[in-house]
């Protein structure tokens, strides 16, 4: 449609009509069984007119189910206008991607224009238009479970990898290409800042930090062309996002110029009456429609008392209207009104989704994304010659997918023992399953005397995957103490363990540290287990680095690498009593961001810049010989951090500003060049005017965030 048959459409369109767009609603609403259709109708007071008018509809798939709800609604719906079907693909539709802590690991936009291009075109053949994805919330506290939805700690890299989902989602031409979806940066904004790492809890920070370190992930992403925002259910300096002004109006539209949709999430409208800011559903409708919230997910706020917001005059219709346009102008742009169902196709459906080359894009992800994190005496790869157990709870287990896989189905998943066996090893197991958090008695008894009788053991632990993901913190990050009994265990009668890992979130791994291998495989999807099988027997090389930081106790949390000055830096005066520090365990992470090892060994040469100085116009040149030492073929992510020595506000005392993966034969060496500008090194001010200050830096490379070159002295005039 033209942009004028639109205007023309909202002219037409009854206050109702109006309001009715900005309601989205579940699909069982829709459902043709009155049965199912009734229950959720009388919870939410709606009656069929209020069906005929709800703008979008969450949570629906199948191209058939789509087409039957689609068709119905724009019969019913007065001026014909076609609904719009969104929900949760996070990191696959059915061929599930590792999870987004795990794929963001492979620092590979790559791979994670990949995960985003299969997810949009399974999900829109099976009548999807929009997802809620790619999640950008910044993440430094591993008791929260969504943790395993974020990329991590590092807002250069989380705005990277979340500009490349965006783009594998919507394509060049979203409208064109029906094989695409819209995508939703959430959870706008600092969801996971979330105090004491407990989810949905008060986020409190200065808007300088926000603005420096929470915000520039969504802002890359929103640049990149996301369609939609989601607004988070914390608070941000004391006002709930979804009735925040001062962030929607302010900082997302007026700042940044996005005049995309807005739409809250589940219940988050309605929920700014327990927040106590909103005293009944009337004020969070007038919060909301305020803060610029276009779509109200789940709850009847402004169904309920828009009309009489605009009728009293307290909210102008004007705001309405911007925001109902703002949503057929999505439609709009997804082609809807001239193509109702999109990309639906239920032929197509058949053959695109799971497809092999779906399957193979996954199993390639997920071997990019798993961290070694320990190898000693080279335990692995392993020999095929050997005795080898395969042990633990998640040996057999298919709960590979993670909490937000919706469509994924365990079903598809080889675990980890079929895997190994596919793969030409053979392993003794024992019979039954293990529990994750009670093994018998019997099944510990039957391991230990497997694990005797071997040469080597596969310890596969992990949390199950309810233990991460939404309204999942933990307090003990741990793994569960039946695991770590377990592990002792079999190291009683084998020390030659290898602990393999499915779980959600940065772990203290501070009670397996005998082990003489361990392999971070996350929750790592579909062909999860075929994954890790090939980390295992070396038939991939592992090439991932981690993107949070994995403390040694959950005391030291939150615990990020990119930590501001102090006025008494531990580091000054290791001995001293009055430094920055613990009395019980040190500053740093067991595993820091960055990290991860290779069956390659790879050797940094010096640091070198072309010019010690530069300015706006002169780029800075940093280069780094690396060479492949070892007899084996291998990626190494290389990664330089700049360190602004003195600035108006503390400075963190490093910040990722570039990173190659470089792949080197064996013997190999490659001169390595990053391109550091003036711009790359502006922060927010105290005036939170984002700018660069003339003076010194420091610049260090290296194969993570803790084991850097020494540092360049720079200057920016
Ligand atoms: C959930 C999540 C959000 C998701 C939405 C719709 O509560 O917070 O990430 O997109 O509801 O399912």
């Amino acid at each position: 449609m033209e942009q004028s048959q639109l205007t023309d459409l909202l002219g037409q369109m009854t206050l109702d009509e109006k309001i009715g767009q900005l309601l989205q609603i579940t699909g069982d609403f829709y459902s043709d069984k009155a049965e199912e259709r009734t229950g959720p109708m009388t919870q939410l007071g709606l009656d069929e007119d209020d069906l005929a008018n709800a703008g979008t509809v969450l949570g629906v798939t199948g191209a058939e189910e789509c087409r039957k709800i689609q068709t119905a609604y724009m019969k019913r719906n007065r001026l014909h206008i076609p609904t719009l079907f969104m929900g949760d693909v996070i990191h696959g539709f059915r061929t599930i991607f590792p999870i987004p802590l795990g794929l963001a690991s492979s620092w590979d936009e790559s791979a994670a224009e990949t995960m985003a291009r299969v997810s949009a075109h399974e999900a829109s053949v099976s009548g999807l238009f929009v997802t809620f994805s790619p999640m950008v919330d910044l993440v430094r506290d591993a008791r929260w479970g969504r943790v395993m939805e974020s990329t991590g700690e590092d807002p250069y890299l989380n705005g990277k990898l979340a500009a490349a989902m965006v783009h594998g989602y919507q394509g060049d031409d979203l409208l064109a290409d029906t094989t695409r979806v819209a995508a939703c940066v959430k959870h706008f904004a600092a969801y996971g800042a979330a105090v004491a790492g407990r989810d949905y809890n008060t986020v409190d920070m200065s808007e300088r930090q926000l603005r420096d370190m929470y915000l520039p992930g969504y802002k890359t992403a929103i640049d990149a062309g996301a369609k939609l925002v989601m607004t988070s259910f914390n608070t941000v300096d004391g006002v709930p996002a979804s009735g925040n002004r001062h962030l929607f109006r302010d900082i997302l539209r007026r700042e940044w110029g996005f005049d995309g949709v807005v739409i809250s999430d589940f219940g988050a409208v309605k929920e700014m009456i327990s927040h106590g800011v909103a005293a009944d559903e009337r004020d969070a409708a007038k919060l909301a429609i305020k803060a610029g919230v276009d779509i109200e997910m789940m709850t009847v706020c402004y169904l309920r008392h828009l009309k009489d917001l605009i009728v009293s005059g307290e909210v102008p219709e004007q705001v309405l209207d911007e925001s109902v346009m703002r949503i057929l102008e999505l439609k709009n742009d997804l082609g809807l009104f001239e193509n109702p169902l999109r990309g639906a196709d239920a032929e197509a459906e058949r053959t695109v989704v799971m497809s092999k080359q779906h399957r193979d894009a996954a199993r390639r992800v997920a071997e990019e994304s798993m961290v070694l994190l320990k190898n000693d005496d080279a335990t692995l790869p392993l020999d095929a010659s050997r005795k080898i157990a395969l042990l633990g709870p998640a040996a057999k287990s298919t709960d590979l997918l993670g909490a937000w896989s919706w469509k994924g189905q365990e079903d598809d998943v080889a675990a980890l023992d079929v895997s190994l066996r596919e793969a030409g090893i053979q392993v003794s197991t024992v019979d039954g399953d293990f529990d994750y958090l009670q093994p018998s008695d019997q099944a510990v008894e039957e391991a230990v005397r497997v694990a005797k009788d071997a040469d080597v053991v596969v310890l596969a632990l992990g949390e199950p995957s309810y233990m991460s993901g939404e309204a999942s913190s933990r307090s003990d990050i741990r793994l569960p103490q039946a695991q770590l009994d377990l592990f002792k265990a079999v190291a009683a009668v084998n020390d030659r363990i290898i602990v393999t890992l499915f779980n959600g979130r940065p772990l203290d791994l501070s009670d397996i540290q005998s082990a003489k291998a361990i392999v971070e495989a996350w929750f790592p999807g579909t062909e999860g287990g075929r994954a890790l099988a090939d980390v295992l027997t070396g038939a991939v090389n592992p090439s991932a680095k981690l993107t949070m930081s994995f403390p040694v106790s959950v005391g030291q949390v939150p615990i990020y690498y990119n930590v501001d000055n102090t006025g008494r830096p531990y580091e000054n005066d290791p001995e001293g009593k009055y430094v920055s520090k613990y009395l019980d365990v040190s500053n740093y992470a067991a595993y820091p961001f960055g990290f991860g090892l290779s069956y390659s060994k790879f050797e940094y040469g010096e640091v070198k810049v072309e010019d010690h100085e530069f300015d706006a116009d002169n780029p800075l040149k940093v280069s780094v010989e690396l060479r492949n030492v070892s007899e084996r073929e291998g990626t190494e992510i290389v990664q330089c951090y700049v360190h602004d020595l003195v600035g108006e506000v503390v400075r963190p005392i490093k910040q990722l500003k570039g990173y190659e993966r470089v792949t080197l034969a064996a013997g190999e060496s490659r001169t390595v060049t990053f391109t550091i500008t003036e711009e790359d090194v502006r922060y927010v001010h105290a005036d939170y005017e984002l700018d660069s200050d003339p003076g010194d830096f420091d610049v260090m490379v290296g194969p993570n965030s803790r084991d850097l070159s020494k540092a360049v002295r720079v200057h920016l005039f």
